[in-house]
C-alpha cells in the first residue's frame, strides 16, 4: 500500500548528514582557490580579447586563451566536486508516477536544494558569470574583426572603364598598329597595370572588324578582340592561343573557348563564356575600352550570384 502522505512529505535530509557535507576538508579554502582560478581565467581571456585586438602573434594569442579556458574549466570542475554535496542520495520511491501533490513537493525539495547548493556562493557565482561573460565576448571577435568589410559591388567590376587606355604591364599604350595578324599580348588598363582581375588576352584575328555575338557589333574593332584571362572555370590564367582553330586554351583543365562566338567553351569544365572586353579605337590610333566587362569575370561561383 502507498503512503501517498509519507511520498509527498519533502524529501529532506538533518544539516549534519555527511552526504549534505562538501567533499573538501576546507570548503572555505577551496572556494578560495577556485575563487583564484575565475579571477586568473577572467584576467587571460581579457588579455586574449586583447592581444587580438592589438594582432600579437597566434604564440601570445593561443596562450592566453588556452590558459585562460583551462583556468575557468578547472573552477567549474573543482567547483562541482569539492564545493557541492558529496551525496549519494537515494530517495525511496514506490511508483513511477506521482500525484500531483507528489510532483509539486518535488519541485520545491530541488529549489530548496539548489538554492543551498548553487545560491550559497554568491561570490563564485559572480565571478563565473563574469568568466562566462567574457569568454563569449572575445569569441565574438572573429565576427567583428576578421571578417573584414563586406566586398559590397567591387567583386563584380573590374578597373576597366569606359576609354581605358589598353596597355602592356609595363604600362606601354598599344595603337592599333602594334599586333600583327596572329598576335597576342596580356594588357590592363592604364589606371592598374598588372591588376589581377583586370588582366585581359588582346588577340589580332584580322585586320577588319570582327563581331563575335549578336550585339558587339562594334567590340572588335580593326580585327582585335579582348577577353579576360581568367579562366571562369577555376580562374587559372587562360594563356594559350591556337591561331589555327581560333581558340583560347586554359592550361589547369584544358578548357577551350572559341573566340569567333564570343569564348563560348567548346569543351572542358569552364561553365560560361570568357567576358569580352568592348575595345574602340581613338583619334590618335590607340587601344581604348568602351566600357567594363558587362558581367562578372572568373569562375562560375559569379555566374550564380547574378542570377
Ligand atoms: S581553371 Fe581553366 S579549365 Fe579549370
Amino acid at each position: 500500500m502507498v503512503d501517498h502522505e509519507e511520498l509527498a512529505r519533502p524529501w529532506t535530509l538533518p544539516p549534519d548528514d555527511p552526504r549534505l557535507q562538501p567533499y573538501a576538508k576546507n570548503p572555505a579554502r577551496a572556494e578560495k582557490v577556485i575563487a583564484a582560478c575565475f579571477i586568473f581565467a577572467i584576467l587571460c581571456l581579457a588579455a586574449f580579447g586583447a592581444s587580438y585586438w592589438q594582432a600579437a602573434s597566434e604564440r601570445v594569442m593561443g596562450g592566453f586563451l588556452a590558459v585562460g579556458l583551462f583556468a575557468l574549466g578547472f573552477g567549474i570542475a573543482a567547483w562541482g566536486k569539492y564545493l557541492t554535496p558529496r551525496g549519494p542520495f537515494e530517495e525511496p520511491r514506490h511508483i513511477l508516477h506521482g500525484t500531483q501533490l507528489e510532483q509539486e513537493a518535488f519541485q520545491a525539495a530541488v529549489v530548496e536544494r539548489a538554492e543551498v547548493v548553487i545560491g550559497r556562493r554568491p561570490f563564485l557565482i559572480k565571478l563565473l558569470a563574469m568568466a562566462g561573460g567574457i569568454t563569449a565576448v572575445v569569441m565574438a571577435f572573429p565576427l567583428l574583426r576578421s571578417l573584414g568589410p563586406l566586398p559590397g559591388k567591387s567583386l563584380f567590376h573590374t578597373p576597366w572603364r569606359k576609354g581605358s587606355r589598353v596597355v602592356t604591364a609595363s604600362g606601354r599604350a598599344i595603337t592599333v598598329d602594334d599586333l600583327e595578324v596572329g598576335g597576342i599580348l596580356t594588357v590592363f588598363p592604364e589606371q592598374a597595370p598588372g591588376s589581377a582581375v583586370a588582366q585581359t588576352l588582346l588577340i589580332r584575328v584580322a585586320t577588319e572588324p570582327i563581331v563575335t555575338q549578336p550585339g558587339r557589333e562594334t567590340w572588335g574593332p580593326a580585327g582585335y578582340l579582348a577577353f579576360s584571362k581568367v579562366c571562369t572555370h577555376a580562374g587559372c590564367p587562360v594563356t594559350l592561343y591556337e591561331e589555327q582553330f581560333q581558340q583560347l586554351l586554359c592550361p589547369c583543365h584544358q578548357s577551350l573557348f572559341d573566340i569567333y562566338d564570343g569564348a563560348v567553351p567548346v569543351f572542358g569544365p569552364a561553365p560560361r563564356p570568357l567576358p569580352q572586353l568592348p575595345l574602340m579605337v581613338d583619334d590618335q590610333g590607340y587601344l581604348r575600352a568602351q566600357a567594363d566587362y558587362d558581367q562578372p569575370i572568373g569562375p562560375g561561383f559569379w555566374e550564380r550570384t547574378t542570377t
